[in-house]
């Protein structure tokens, strides 16, 4: 292993529709033309700090299918390392999103090849050469316990991005170098005051705030990271993901966390300004160019 970021997490193709609102139950709307995107939290994630120079591979699966070919095509041309994506028996996941005018995004995903991501394909996993293990939850969630378990005991960072939520071992939160929560998941683990994140265990914490920025919790307190002002709004899909992507590829190549956290910021503010998720990932050349 020679990368210096290992992301472990789900690949899946996402079927965009643009609509004017969402349908209520038992309701029909017609949309626009359906869109087939590379997508996945994880596969998200890998590309994001690829492309701004992290030296990467994902940990996780695809069938062996079309979009599973479309999945490793962004990955590969983004620079992702795909050695540890296996083929599953199973179809490739998908995730069905309808994306409304105001940029904003519903998701149901359906898991597929992603369920097969293993505790053994954790323990194949060579940690040598890797400093950040960066994790998210649309894979099996023993796995990536696992995972933040093997990382730690390896020396190397672990980082989780709780998306979507889920109750996790008090053991698992004290082994996590950074975790990071959007403003509900973190109510919802710790209600208003989010020095209260630490209890939780995690050496530091991020709260994401959407287009204010990011919050940084650390022991010395809570410092906020505004965003930067961009000029239209066309898709928030996997801007989370951008953000954890970029900010660990910032702490891989040595940044303290709020260093990287001011970086992952501008990543994911460009990311919601263009159609999809992988598409729409900034390189590290354009966010030099924001000065
Ligand atoms: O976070 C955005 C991602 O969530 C999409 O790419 C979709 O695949 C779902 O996993």
């Amino acid at each position: 292993m020679t990368q210096t970021l290992l992301v472990l997490g789900s690949a899946n193709a996402d079927l965009v529709v643009e609509v004017g609102r969402r349908p209520a139950g038992g309701e029909t709307v017609l949309g626009g033309d359906t869109v087939v995107l590379p997508g996945g939290k994880g596969a998200n994630t890998a590309v994001a700090a690829a492309r701004v120079g992290a030296s990467v591979a994902l940990v996780g699966a695809v069938g062996g299918d079309g979009y599973g070919a479309l999945l490793r095509e962004s990955l590969e041309s983004s620079g992702v390392d795909t050695a540890l994506v296996k083929t599953s028996e199973r179809p490739t996941g998908i995730a069905y999103i309808t994306v409304t005018p105001d940029g904003e995004n519903s998701i149901v995903v359906s898991p597929g090849a992603n369920a097969d991501v293993s505790k053994s394909d954790v323990d194949a996993l060579s940690f040598e050469g890797a400093s950040v293990l960066t994790c998210s939850l649309e894979v099996p969630l023993e796995t990536v316990i696992h995972a933040i378990d093997a990382a730690s005991r390896a020396g190397v960072r672990p980082v989780l991005n709780l998306s979507p939520v889920a109750e996790l071992p008090a053991e698992t939160l004290r082994q996590l170098n950074v975790l990071i929560v959007n403003e509900h998941e973190a109510a919802q683990l710790v209600g208003s005051d989010w020095r209260d994140l630490l209890r939780l265990g995690p050496t530091s914490a991020i709260v994401t705030l959407g287009s204010r920025g990011a919050a940084v919790v650390a022991q010395a307190g809570v410092v906020e990271v505004p965003s930067i002002e961009v000029d239209e709004v066309v898709d928030t899909t996997g801007a989370g993901d951008a953000f954890a992507g970029a900010l660990s590829a910032r702490l891989a190549e040595g940044d303290n966390i709020l260093q990287a956290a001011k970086y992952a910021v501008k990543v994911a503010a460009l990311s919601v300004t263009k159609a999809g998720a992988q598409p729409s990932y900034p390189t590290a050349a354009q966010i030099a160019s924001l000065g």
